[in-house]
């Protein structure tokens, strides 16, 4: 076991994954070390927003890894990588959930998970990589301020049991993680885009100023988003370049 083999409970603290980088810069830590808690101040998600969870109710973890091996352009198969264990995860309770690009797991059109990985270069090598993930497991009220959040718990009204779901969630990571590390990593993309949110399928996107209807054709292992307009003309975006409308 790489990921879960080491595991740091937290009970104060503001974000799992600013723990980690703290932990990280100090300690030779294993890798799979995985930092948890039951609440943050200041849980972080995607592009300065606010990772909501109520106290006790779901699972924040952050995982360090070090995937030497793979190349600093090619880090997004590390997004894909654990974005599948989570499905799989998921999977063990209820068929069918999403992967939105770049970091959201949804069941239908809402979202159950979140991704926050943030990673080391060194030259050319991916010294390091905190990978933080936010579950939502028993909660069932969240704020206004989160657009479409879903549970475990909301969408099959069952209590989970937060240590063996996290012991679960762990298992499916780091066999996905293995199959990154030791695997065919064509497998990766092919089982990403077969989970992707919205393929092949036509709906609304924002570049910029512009809302245009589109159909998402590819992602590359380093992320890019390959749309194709109405017109047939396929263009490529990174992260920040495109919103879902949703
Ligand atoms: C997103 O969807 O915007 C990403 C959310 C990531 C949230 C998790 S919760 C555990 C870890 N610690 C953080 O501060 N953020 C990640």
């Amino acid at each position: 076991m790489i990921i879960g083999s080491n595991l740091i409970f937290c009970e104060n603290l503001t974000s799992t994954n600013t723990r980690a980088s703290e932990l990280l810069k100090k300690n030779d830590l294993p890798e799979g070390t995985v930092i948890h808690s039951d609440f943050q101040t200041a849980g972080r998600g995607q592009t300065s927003n606010r990772w909501e969870s109520e106290k006790g109710k779901n699972l924040l973890i952050s995982i360090i890894l070090y995937p030497e091996s793979v190349a600093p352009g090619k880090q997004f198969l590390i997004s894909m990588t654990l974005s599948l264990g989570i499905c799989d995860f998921i999977d063990r309770h209820l068929a069918g959930s999403k992967v939105k690009w770049p970091n959201d797991i949804y069941v239908k059109d809402d979202k159950i998970a979140g991704l926050l990985i943030e990673n080391s270069i060194m030259g050319e090598t991916t010294e390091s990589a905190i990978a933080g993930i936010g579950f939502n497991l028993n909660q069932i009220k969240f704020t206004d301020e989160t657009r479409n959040p879903v549970s475990l718990k909301m969408i099959t009204g069952m209590e989970y049991d937060r240590e063996v779901s996290m012991k679960q969630l762990l298992s499916d990571l780091d066999k996905r993680y293995k199959l990154l590390l030791y695997g065919d990593r064509k497998n990766i993309r092919i089982d990403y885009i077969s989970r992707l949110y919205r393929f092949n399928e036509k709906h609304k996107y924002k570049a910029g100023n512009r809302i245009f209807t589109g159909s998402i054709k590819d992602i590359s292992d380093s992320g890019i988003l390959s749309i194709e307009n109405e017109n047939g003309k396929i263009r490529g975006f990174s992260f920040k370049e495109i919103d879902f409308v949703l």
